[in-house]
């Protein structure tokens, strides 16, 4: 077993190892290097775009999707990857704001990303301020067809909610899990009928790292790309330093220790969805 996991729920699906962008004049004797569950892969491109990828000399399930490359350690994915139609959609704008390193189990780092109710407090004058701090009532559910977690009619105020916000406004948020390790956020845009689309996408190196890679999927045309990055990288930079500091980088799934509020439903659900496919991964025991 060359990785540091055994769990099905890692092992039997699509994960991303890096943007596809990083295949771009790679080849079997000059691949692209990441690591993946602890293990060492080699990618590169054929000269018709098929992707490859290998473990030493094993061969290994990889295919480009969304603008990144997924891969199927065990060659038996239990499920298709998601469908992310908003990456193909017309007038959208792709930005790949680039992956970045945490030190904590992807868990965490996804129901952080969940989590309205800490924009007031970490992300002050962008994606929220005090005195406005409540979490407005929103629905959660599983949709049957895909299993994924969908959390609809969500709201809250921001004092600055994108690159493209100068004042403060009502943003409605929708958020869908549809991996352990992925995520995708859908908010009010500059056009008042569509919604932009975030997608964030977990790398996990082993059960206490990640990379997370983030993708914007915006009606933008007026941020240049620049722009649009080092806001994500500043959001994600008030993350990252308390995403680091949790006492345990496991994310416990049974007990008490962290206790729900109503801004949590999502982060209830979430777990409660991990536990239920008896996620290992990432996790640690109930003290
Ligand atoms: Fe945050």
């Amino acid at each position: 077993m060359p990785f540091v996991t055994d769990d099905p729920n890692m092992l039997d699906d699509w994960l991303v190892v890096g943007p596809a962008s990083a295949l771009a004049g790679r080849s079997q004797r000059q691949p692209y290097g990441t690591c993946l569950l602890g293990a060492t892969l080699s990618l590169w491109a054929e000269a018709d775009g098929t992707p490859q990828c290998r473990l030493g000399t094993q061969p290994l399930s990889v295919q480009s999707r969304h603008g990144y490359l997924w891969v199927c350690p065990s060659g038996r994915p239990a499920r298709p990857l998601f469908e992310f139609p908003e990456y193909t959609e017309p007038g959208r704008r792709l930005v790949d704001c680039g992956g970045i390193g945490v030190a904590v189990s992807g868990l965490r780092v996804i129901e952080n990303f969940l989590d309205m109710a800490h924009f007031p407090f970490v992300h002050a004058d962008y994606l929220g301020k005090v005195p406005h701090t409540e979490v407005a009532r929103y629905e959660v559910a599983i949709e049957p067809a895909t299993g994924e977690i969908w959390a609809t009619d969500c709201r809250f105020w921001q004092p600055r909610a994108s690159a493209a916000h100068d004042s403060g406004a009502d943003v409605r948020y929708t958020y869908r899990v549809m991996q352990p390790f992925s995520a995708m956020l859908y908010k009010s845009s500059l056009r008042p009928e569509a919604r932009d689309a975030i997608g964030l996408f977990l790398q996990p190196l082993d059960d206490e790292h990640v990379i997370a890679h983030t993708v914007l999927a915006y009606f933008d045309d007026v941020s240049s790309d620049a722009e649009l990055i080092a806001f994500q990288h500043t959001i994600f930079g008030q993350d990252k330093p308390i995403l680091e500091n949790h006492a345990f980088k496991r994310m416990p799934l049974e007990g008490r220790a962290e206790t729900p509020t109503r801004g949590d439903t999502t982060s209830v659900t979430y777990r409660r969805w991990l536990r239920e496919r008896g996620m290992r991964f990432g996790t640690r025991a109930a003290t």
